[in-house]
């Protein structure tokens, strides 16, 4: 069935005028937003006149089945009609409109009798699924945009459904659109089989404006009012079915992962990693695809944007496969049953050096830090929105998993926004941090998960920061411990760290130093934090400015007592690398002294 339903869905709306067109990529054209949502994506400026489709498809009908990738359902995954990643097939039309006659095969736009009259027919002609199984809701109306009666009568009349199978919905579940914060939009009608929406059909007749300044509309007011919603001059439609639901309802099963989009991945991850809860095997499996296709679009795991998306999808499977013990390599696995699926369809799919470089790189990275993440996890008996901050700073586990992964009694006081709260703190002091250390070069960035100026940049610099603190213990294992920071200075291309020695370095003792500090980033030490009393802390912490810190305290240690010894404890306020392997390989380039007993070194990673 798998391949069937493309080639039904393909072959009926081609027999009708469509343009059959390819998937566009998970990464859209449209700056607003994140990731390929819907199947009109790549079609916005057609709706809009600002492309022309018969110039461009010979025909104001398409007909696609896309790529998308939708974040909102991300914790619903697991369930049995939920994905991250999933395909959508639509058929489209973009004006100017024709007849609207269903039985016009042409290439003229169409509107609601025609997407309405195929719909139906596409369902219970071709794909024979019983009436009987079949209700209809269309948009109700409201304040700002009128019921949708015309859909209505379509329904009643023309197709003959009786009265008591079509709804009227409200705005929350028959309108749809814009995605982003402007474009075509308007009420739906969608078609459920088994109470399971399965067909959406949008009638692209408003546009949403995210402000008035658009000279070619007359807008008065758009806050929140009628006014934002304009009327268009050329209607168009949208329609949208959730390819795997739909599979489901076709085959006979209850789930998605029960489809034959599903199956042969679902049996290598059974048999990889038998006994784990069918919950976490569809998550994985749901995980797996969606990273391979992000990856395959070209989404590399970082902390910002799409990155951020695909790099909390990967730490997810890595922290499933921790905490179950699981030893083979379920990603690889999961994957080539992917590609074998979808290799002809989707010839990005191929790309296995990518995908799985990708893979194994934020695994390495993430995997002992995860595991570690866990272990921590148990030892609370209640977590608490600041704790869950801790974990997640600490260990790189974020909210969710932390909830996922914890014994349930012990989340029960676990706040979302005490969390957020602890997080924004965070971000302040990070942001002010970072920007104060980039110093001239106008850029912002930010340690969290939002947007980075330039994330090449900004992993140099927590490098750097971290292997100061390295620095600053090699110099005292090698000068002596009456050696001490005097300052310091970072910026993307190299840190500069004063202490106090009264002669030159030999080059002895530089090699000396640039190996202890080599060696220590060799054994990946993980680098996390405790707060603690300023009391506390100075017994066991570096600090040479005692004065200017409050009476709890940040303290940054690298190593633990798990991965040999603590090495450094210092005052700090952070951001740092979160294991030391991160830091890449450390040189002294410069040595020099800057005043009587003051030396200055400048080193650089590489
Ligand atoms: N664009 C519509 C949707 O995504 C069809 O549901």
């Amino acid at each position: 069935m798998f391949l069937e339903l493309r080639k039904n869905f393909f072959g009926f709306f081609k027999q009708r005028g469509h343009t059959v067109l390819k998937s566009s990529s998970l990464i859209p054209d449209d700056p607003s937003v994140l990731l390929t949502t819907a199947g009109m994506q790549q079609f916005k400026k057609y709706y809009t006149g600002e492309l022309n489709p018969i110039s461009d498809f010979s025909s104001a009908r398409t007909v696609s089945i896309q790529k998308c990738f939708r974040t909102s359902d991300i914790d619903e995954v697991g369930d049995d009609i939920h994905l991250t990643f999933f395909e959508m097939m639509g058929n489209f039309s973009f004006g100017p409109v024709g007849s609207d006659d269903p039985k016009d095969f042409g290439q003229s736009g169409y509107l609601k009798r025609s997407a309405i009259v195929w719909g139906y027919e596409f369902i219970t002609n071709i794909l024979q699924i019983n009436p009987e199984r079949i209700h209809i809701t269309a948009f109700g109306g409201d304040e700002e945009i009128p019921r949708d009666k015309e859909s209505y009568d379509i329904w009643l009349d023309e197709i003959g459904l009786p009265e008591e199978k079509i709804k009227f919905g409200s705005r929350k579940d028959n309108f749809w659109g814009p995605t982003g914060n402007e474009g075509p939009c308007g009420p739906t009608t969608e078609i459920y089989v088994d109470d399971i929406e399965v067909w959406n059909v949008v009638f692209n007749e408003y546009y949403k404006t995210p402000t008035v300044t658009d000279k070619t509309r007359t807008v008065t007011d758009n806050s929140q009012s009628l006014s934002a919603y304009m009327k268009v001059n050329n209607p168009g439609i949208d329609t949208g079915i959730g390819y795997e639901r739909l599979l489901a309802t076709l085959e006979g099963v209850e789930n998605v992962y029960e489809t034959s989009a599903f199956v042969p991945m679902m049996e290598v991850l059974n048999q990889a990693a038998p006994g784990i809860s069918q919950r976490e095997i569809r998550i994985l499996a749901d995980h797996i695809r969606a990273a391979s296709f992000l990856i395959a679009d070209g989404i590399e795991p970082s902390n910002k944007e799409a990155g951020y998306i695909l790099r909390r999808l990967l730490r997810r499977i890595i922290a499933i496969k921790i905490k179950n013990d699981i030893h083979s390599d379920i990603f690889q696995l999961g994957y080539e049953k992917v590609r074998e699926m979808f290799r002809d369809i989707y010839p990005e799919i191929k790309d296995e050096k990518k995908i799985i470089g990708a893979w194994q790189e934020e695994n390495s990275r993430f995997e002992e830090s995860i595991a570690k993440g866990i272990k921590e996890i148990q030892k609370y008996k209640s977590i608490s929105g600041r704790d869950a901050f801790y974990i997640y700073e600490t260990f790189g586990l974020p909210l969710e998993l932390i909830k996922e992964l914890a014994p349930k009694d012990s989340i029960k006081n676990l706040s979302d926004s005490e969390f957020q709260k602890e997080f924004q703190k965070h971000q302040e002091v990070s942001r002010a941090g970072v920007e104060k250390k980039f110093g001239g070069h106008g850029l912002v960035l930010d340690t969290g998960e939002l947007k980075a100026g330039s994330e090449e940049e900004l992993k140099k610099v927590l490098a750097l920061h971290t292997v100061t603190h390295l620095l600053h213990w090699a110099l005292r294992k090698t000068l002596g411990d009456q050696i001490h920071q005097m300052g310091s200075d970072i910026n993307p291309e190299r840190l500069r760290f004063d202490f106090n020695f009264d002669r030159k370095l030999t080059p002895e003792e530089i090699t000396e130093i640039e190996t202890l500090v080599n060696d220590l980033i060799e054994k990946n030490l993980p680098v996390y934090f405790k707060e603690m009393p300023k009391a506390e802390a100075e017994k066991i912490a570096l600090s040479f400015f005692k004065e200017k810190y409050p009476d709890i305290v940040k303290v940054y240690f690298v190593g633990s007592e798990e991965s040999g010894g603590i090495i450094s404890a210092e005052f700090c306020g952070g951001p740092h690398v979160s294991s030391t392997k991160e830091i890449g390989r450390f040189k002294i380039v410069k040595e020099e002294s800057i005043g009587k007993g003051i030396r200055r070194v400048r080193a650089v990673v590489a």
